[in-house]
């Protein structure tokens, strides 16, 4: 499910992408962990660059990881589940470029609340699918057990996002976390 197929629409790549395609400027073949590739607009980009994606679990760690509109998917504990997997993947410090919803998107609050924070919309494109979102203390709080936090801002992400995946229902105040951080040293299990 995280790398699923791609769908035939391919967009420009999303601009954390570029930032974690810059950042590794020199570090030609390096490998990086994708998690949920969708389109696989970024996956195309990262190979366009030289790089090595990678999907978890990666049989090698990886030297960074990039997400985006995935982590947005789920709830609070499935998240940190996941937050453990990508980090176990990831050489100590090695960067993580990410999105996460926040909750000033207009999405927060609509639908059917599953538990706090999480909202699960009624229709639309993604009827039935868990959406979980993030104030900075809480998002602070889930990243840094795992992480330690380069930077976080939040974006008005409508013209990012790839109208593929929202086709009957574009976007309208749509909100993300942009987050850079970095792996804590994990064992790996
Ligand atoms: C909107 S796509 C984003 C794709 C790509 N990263 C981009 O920015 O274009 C969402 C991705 O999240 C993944 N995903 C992760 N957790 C999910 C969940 N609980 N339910 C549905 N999709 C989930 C999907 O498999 C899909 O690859």
């Amino acid at each position: 499910m995280l790398n699923d197929s791609p769908p035939p629409v391919h967009g420009p790549p999303h601009p954390l992408a570029l930032d974690l395609i810059e950042r590794l400027s020199d570090h030609p073949g390096a490998r990086v962990l994708e998690i949920g590739s969708g389109s696989g607009r970024n996956t195309r980009a990262l190979v366009a660059a030289g790089l090595r994606v990678c999907s978890l679990p990666p049989d090698e760690r990886c030297i960074a990881a990039l997400s985006t509109h995935a982590l947005l998917h789920g709830t609070p504990a499935s998240l940190a589940e996941l937050l453990d997997r990508i980090a176990a993947a990831l050489e100590p410090k090695a960067p993580l470029f990410a999105t996460f919803g926040s909750v000033f998107d207009s999405r927060y609050g609509t639908g059917d609340e599953r538990e706090p924070h999480v909202f699960v919309p009624r229709d639309g494109d993604e009827a039935g699918v868990a959406h979980v979102y993030f104030d900075e203390q809480r998002l602070r709080a889930i990243l840094t057990p795992r992480f330690t936090i380069e930077s976080l801002r939040e974006v008005e992400v409508d013209r990012i996002a790839g109208d593929w995946a929202h086709p009957t229902a574009p976007l309208h105040g749509a909100v993300h976390w942009f987050v850079v951080a970095h792996a804590r040293s994990i064992a790996r299990e």
